[in-house]
């Protein structure tokens, strides 16, 4: 009787022992998945879909626009202007928007329009205005030099290059913005679209390191600063 009544405590107390046990184990691998789902839930919150990544980058196409606007508003007004800052920013312009960003556009996205039939006209002007943006970059960084500026011809020559690229840029960036990127996610499937997403920040890595949207971000305030334009309050109109 008292064995048995041992055996049926120490029944129970396994029991309990291996339900403790099964809660234990069971609560290590609920742990385990939570961490991986909350790893993917971070990663997923950490990725940037195809066109934010490329909207964004576009917002560092348009600091250097404002850039080269300085740049032209000072040459007008005959006020002193460095040029390193010119050539930071032409060189920023061919590293990161034309060998980079428009890169993703010819190989990634203009393609898959041209094979959606989708927007091709649109696609056309698109690439030529990157071809001919690569002709001004050439231009722009022959002459954002001291020894060019001096020269009426070369200083003109370079204005115009900064001018005509302010000009092309502006629409062409509002009508990916707008048009092109917006209907990009109609053109492809949504696994399709995610490892994009991923291809786009691997090839970032690849060229500019970790954190290379960031770093390029950094570059462009530092030539702001360089420039005067950086404080953002200065622009609010005083009504
Ligand atoms: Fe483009
Ligand atoms: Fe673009």
């Amino acid at each position: 009787m008292r064995l048995n009544n041992m055996n049926s405590i120490e029944r129970s107390t396994r029991r309990k022992f291996i339900k403790a046990g099964g809660i234990v184990i069971a609560s290590s691998i609920a742990t385990t998945a939570g961490n991986l789902l909350g790893k993917e839930e971070e990663k997923k919150d950490n990725e940037v879909s195809p066109p934010e990544d490329l909207m964004r980058e576009h917002g560092v196409l348009k600091r250097i626009l404002l850039v080269y606007g300085e740049a032209l508003r000072r040459m007008e007004a005959n006020e002193d202007l460095p040029l390193e800052p010119i050539a930071q920013s032409a060189k920023i312009i061919r590293d990161f928007v034309e060998d980079y960003h428009e890169k993703l556009e010819e190989n990634f996205l203009f393609p898959r329009f041209k094979k959606a039939n989708r927007l091709t006209d649109l696609v056309d002007v698109l690439l030529q205005q990157h071809q001919g943006g690569r002709r001004l970059t050439d231009i722009t960084t022959q002459f954002a030099t001291n020894q060019a500026l001096k020269n009426p011809d070369d200083r003109r020559k370079l204005a115009d290059s900064m001018r005509q690229f302010i000009r092309m840029y502006n629409p062409h960036e509002a009508r990916e913005d707008t048009v092109l990127f917006p209907a990009f996610r109609g053109i492809v499937s949504a696994h399709e679209f995610d490892s994009l997403g991923e291809d786009f920040e691997k090839k970032e890595d690849e060229l500019f390191g970790d954190d290379g949207f960031e770093k390029m971000v950094d570059k462009v305030a530092q030539i702001e600063k360089k420039l005067g334009i950086y404080d953002l309050a200065q622009f609010t109109p005083k009504v």
